[in-house]
């Protein structure tokens, strides 16, 4: 049986510090993707910390495992036409790159604000308690966070509303011939 194209899967990951806006890009592009009729799943750090990744903390060690079995279940998906979104710091290089080679159709998309933005828009209160020393290994505080080298898609958020980052993923997929 030939493929149906038009259910061509894809895992769409969106990497960056918290608070640059990788949960609110998901969600309008996961809103548009359902539009289209597409069938979409949405795999969120902070969700997937509640489930699959209980219990999992934020070392170095722990964040990896995460980000391994988020992709683990992306490529499932992934493989069965699903369109894929991933919000998740997923900090180092190494880790996403694995990923990388595990699914065919993968999609890396820098969430980009500096860390002074993120710090400012504070939207969980949690880089006060960071800078306060009340929460450890907090990414782009006290733990670090390597930027993609060559992402598929660059996104300022300082530079631009989540509607239009949003619109320039969508186009990417269109680009890309995942949509259309
Ligand atoms: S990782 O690094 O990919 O495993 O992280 P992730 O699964 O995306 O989880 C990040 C969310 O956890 C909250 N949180 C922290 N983030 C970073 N560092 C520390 N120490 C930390 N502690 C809790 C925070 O809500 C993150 O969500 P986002 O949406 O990124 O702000
Ligand atoms: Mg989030």
């Amino acid at each position: 049986m030939r493929f149906n194209q038009r259910e061509r899967g894809f895992t769409l990951w969106f990497t960056g510090l918290s608070g640059a806006g990788k949960t609110t890009i998901a969600e309008i592009v996961e809103k548009e993707l359902r539009e289209r009729g597409r069938r979409v799943e949405v795999l969120d750090g902070d969700i997937v910390r509640t489930n699959l990744s209980k219990g999992l903390g934020f070392s170095r060690e722990d964040r990896i495992t995460n980000v391994l079995r988020i992709g683990f279940v992306a490529n499932l998906l992934t493989r069965n036409g699903v369109a894929v979104i991933v919000s998740a710091i997923s900090p180092y290089k190494e880790a996403r790159d694995q990923v990388r080679r595990r699914i065919i159709d993968f999609i890396e998309v820098y969430v980009d604000a500096p860390l002074e933005v993120c710090a400012e828009r504070d939207v969980k209160g949690l880089y006060k308690k960071a800078f306060e020393g009340e929460i450890e290994n907090f990414t782009g505080v006290s733990d670090p966070y390597e930027p993609p080298v060559a992402p598929e898609l660059h996104i300022r958020t300082d530079q631009e509303t989540p509607q239009e980052s949003a619109r320039r993923v969508i186009e990417r997929l269109e680009y890309l011939g995942y949509l259309w």
